[in-house]
């Protein structure tokens, strides 16, 4: 039984129930799961622990690639099981008790968190919990459709629990190539110089001894929730293509452009979805997640490779594309997330990041993560991993949000993910500001010019001027800089009924 998927015979001893796995988790653990951008995450374990907490409860520290799927993070809240939760999450639930002061969440750049268990500046995990499309002859672990902290999870922890998902295809074997650094001071360069090298592993390299059990489980992957281009999306695709056609003409891209990442959600997969009707061929992408629009490029014939840490497709493309894997195989490849997200590859590689802003400024500092300054959305994710290293930083968002009540362009963003010094261009539906070599004064024009929202133009406008006039190198007027958002919290609406003003002249 299952001799396929658990091919070291000595381990078959260690098959058990989710429930029997579940309660080798202690009160007060630190747990690594596998999991990342809702893909890959260990399902039946974790379910099986929310059941446990809801009869005796138990607080955990857990950490994970990125986000988790299949409602793992709400069922985990509710069960009062989360004391700590890192580095990255989407989930309403969990973004609730992280609000609430109740969950300590860590937000972290995600090519960083293995590299901080490494050097024991984070506490180890006691376990790690890891799903598998097999174990093999050596002991070794196949991840499925994710790769994330997996690898180091299970090297670093002192107990795996391995959960074979019979609902992944057993050829996603051959997808990962696991890369470990080794430690500092004699680390060597990463041997990674083009996106379609491999320079690792096929499978995760444990000691076998460590597995102390192993659930079967079949439950698939939650598909993603990304909603196909609408009007909006669409024009920032459209800007962003015609400055890309602009890079080439001047000799500063080849027609290929150069390594592609893109973030999560919609409107990346949409600037992505863009780049089909494009005149750009032999694309590649270095990336963490890979969407619907991979492979959509990749069908196209647009796009030569694709390497990511994850897949997290929707219907529309989940069966298709885990049903024909072999046509994509030799075109894809599955990366530890430190490796897919590296500040030295992502510099070498020369990539072109394009991530997404909840709101940007003046000056081109971008808020990523906090609404309204103090509320956590979902996290930096890998946006800075990549932002702060890439050939060229791009962020997109659209102008307005919540039908107009609230501008993406502020005079001065509430929190700092990304400083004007990592951002090169920023891509509204309204238009694209190149910052590259601009003073901020310059900057500034180039956002006013090109990407606010008609209703909020004249506005950010007026506030530029009157800052100019009181001077500096990056003027501003401190008593108004965030009053917008102190609008939007007492009124609903930033500058409080200027937009109704607007729309009724
Ligand atoms: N203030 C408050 N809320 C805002 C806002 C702003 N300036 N701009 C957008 N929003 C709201 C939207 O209204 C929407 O709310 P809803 O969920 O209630 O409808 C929500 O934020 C998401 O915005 P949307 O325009 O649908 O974009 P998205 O799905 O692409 O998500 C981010 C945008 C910024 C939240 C998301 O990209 C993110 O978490 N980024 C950080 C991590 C990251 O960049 N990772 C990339 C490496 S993979």
């Amino acid at each position: 039984m299952h001799t396929e998927r658990v091919r070291l015979p000595a381990l078959l001893d260690k098959l058990m129930s989710a429930d029997q796995a579940a309660a080798l988790i202690e009160d007060g653990m630190t747990v690594g799961m596998s999991g990342f951008t809702r893909a890959g995450e260990a399902k039946a374990v974790p379910q099986a622990l929310a059941r446990r907490a809801r009869q005796t409860p138990l607080k955990i520290s857990l950490m994970t690639g990125a986000s988790l799927g299949n409602d793992l993070d709400k069922q985990l809240t509710e069960a009062g099981v989360l004391a700590r939760r890192m580095p990255f999450q989407v989930d309403g639930t969990l973004r609730r008790a992280i609000n609430a002061g109740e969950v300590m969440f860590i937000d972290q750049h995600l090519s960083e968190t293995v590299e901080q268990l490494r050097n024991h500046q984070l506490k180890r995990p006691d376990i790690a919990v890891i799903e598998a499309v097999a174990i093999t002859e050596q002991g070794h672990l196949v991840p499925t459709t994710s790769v994330g902290n997996s690898a180091s999870f299970a090297i670093f922890a002192e107990r795996v629990i391995v959960e074979i998902n019979l609902a992944h295809a057993a050829n996603l074997e051959g997808l990962h190539d696991v890369y470990i650094p080794s430690y500092r001071p004699t680390r060597t360069p990463i041997p990674l110089t083009r996106v379609d090298d491999r320079i690792g592993v096929p499978a995760i390299p444990i000691d076998p001894a460590k597995i102390v059990a192993i659930v079967v489980s079949q439950q698939p992957d939650s598909p993603s929730t990304v909603l196909p281009p609408d009007a909006e999306t669409q024009a920032i695709a459209d800007h962003l293509i015609d400055f890309f056609k602009g890079e080439v003409a001047a000799g500063r891209m080849g027609n290929d452009l150069g390594p592609l990442q893109a973030g999560i959600g919609s409107i990346a997969n949409a600037v992505m979805c863009g780049l089909l009707a494009s005149p750009f061929e032999n694309l590649t992408m270095y990336s963490e997640v890979l969407q619907d629009s991979t492979f959509d490029l990749l069908d196209a014939g647009k796009l030569r490779f694709a390497s990511g840490s994850s897949i997290t497709l929707s219907p529309r493309r989940n069966a298709d594309v885990f049903g024909h894997l072999e046509r994509y195989k030799d075109r894809l490849v599955l990366r530890p997330q430190e490796i897919s997200n590296h500040p030295e590859v992502v510099r070498r590689l020369g990539i072109i990041g394009i991530n997404t802003a909840l709101e940007f400024d003046l000056y081109g500092n971008v808020n990523s993560t906090h609404v309204g300054g103090t509320r956590m959305m979902n996290g930096i994710g890998g946006s800075g991993d990549f932002a702060r290293n890439a050939h060229l930083a791009i962020f997109v968002t659209k102008s307005i949000a919540k039908d107009g009540a609230i501008s993406s362009v502020v005079p001065m963003v509430s929190h700092v993910d990304h400083t004007e010094h990592d951002v090169d261009i920023l891509v509204t539906e309204q238009g694209l500001a190149d910052l590259r070599g601009l003073a901020p004064r310059e900057r500034a024009r180039a956002i006013i010019d090109h990407c606010v929202h008609p209703s909020y133009r004249g506005a950010l406008d007026d506030y530029f001027q009157r800052a100019c006039a009181r001077g500096g190198h990056t003027p501003h007027l401190l008593r108004e800089a965030l009053q917008w958002h102190i609008d939007l919290e007492e009124t609903g609406s930033m500058i409080g009924g200027l937009l109704n003003q607007a729309r009724s002249a």
